[in-house]
């Protein structure tokens, strides 16, 4: 990539964001469309508090045509924006921010690129649909607002602290009514009671992340048509989507999330369609690295 000094300069801010695939997916997106963008990490320490602050004034001070927000500042980021969309002021997070002549919007993709790629990977969507979700963090939270918009009949959350699962579910009850909510623990008995009629699981933790451990639910509890999804991606393959496989049923990954999201964060900077078989290849070979 040559650089010029006509290129704009677009980021991921995060900590840590050594291990993040955006930089290498999005240089091959630009290169691919002749887009004269590079993208890069910048390391923005959670600790002192402020940088995230300086960072955000930096997008201005810098000129830098856009950012991509992630672990742990997506929460806090939405105070230093001018305006953030309405989907993300909703999830209470911003992964993608666009700087419009000085004016920084902030948008999330994650809630968009799960519904996108799993819809492409399963043919699921969620009207009418009963829905279980474990977790009740960030990432959940992005998912179950796209699911709820999507007028499921029910959704279960249930998480290890049964007390953040209450407070989500509540909190979306009042947004979504007419939607049946439920909060749950992980325990066992109740995570199968509600898995036996669900037509979609999904795993929004760390657990099946390398080292994390893995989920108490014995896989046989789903019907045989649900679809089961897994945000972790690494490894791509958990011990829950082989599980799922295994039992034939239709499963949908991590990374065709992660791959989504940043095909969405493309085209809010560039106004063009991204080239998503591309982005994938490239973040499927580095994984592999
Ligand atoms: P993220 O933004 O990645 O979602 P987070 O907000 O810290 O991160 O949320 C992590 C989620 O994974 C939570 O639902 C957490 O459960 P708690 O609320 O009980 O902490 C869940 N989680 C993480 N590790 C877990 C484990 N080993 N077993 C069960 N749940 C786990």
């Amino acid at each position: 990539m040559k650089i010029m000094g006509s290129t704009k300069v677009l980021g991921i801010f995060g900590d840590p964001v050594e291990h993040s695939l955006s930089p290498v997916m999005h240089n091959a997106a630009f290169e691919a469309k002749g887009l004269p963008f590079v993208y890069v990490p910048f390391h923005v320490k959670s600790k002192p508090p402020g940088e995230l602050r300086k960072a955000v004034e930096a997008i201005r001070a810098l000129n830098i045509h856009g950012v991509n927000i992630t672990v742990p500042h997506k929460e806090r980021v939405l105070k230093f924006l001018d305006e953030v969309d309405e989907h993300a002021l909703d999830i209470g997070a911003v992964n993608t921010i666009v700087n419009r002549q000085g004016h920084l919007v902030g948008y999330n993709t994650d809630g968009i690129g799960f519904l996108l790629s799993l819809r492409e990977d399963t043919g699921f969507v969620p009207k009418g649909k009963n829905i279980l979700i474990i977790g009740a963090g960030g990432a959940a939270r992005a998912i179950f607002y796209s699911i709820l918009a999507g007028s499921p009949a029910s959704v279960v959350i249930a998480n290890r602290t049964a007390k953040r699962a209450k407070l989500l579910a509540d909190e979306f009850r009042k947004k979504f009514r007419g939607i049946d909510i439920k909060a749950i623990s992980l325990a066992k008995s109740a995570l199968e009671e509600h898995s036996s009629y669900a037509d979609l699981l999904v795993n929004t933790t760390t657990i099946g992340m390398m080292g994390q451990g893995r989920l108490e639910l014995d896989i046989k509890t789903l019907p045989p048509r649900a679809v089961v999804s897994d945000i972790v991606y690494r490894p791509l393959a958990t011990a829950l989507i082989k599980a799922a496989e295994s039992r034939g049923l239709n499963v949908h990954n991590g990374l065709s999330m992660l791959v989504r999201q940043g095909t969405v964060s493309f085209e809010l900077w560039t106004g063009k369609k991204a080239p998503s078989e591309l982005m994938r290849r490239v973040a499927l070979e580095a994984l592999a690295l």
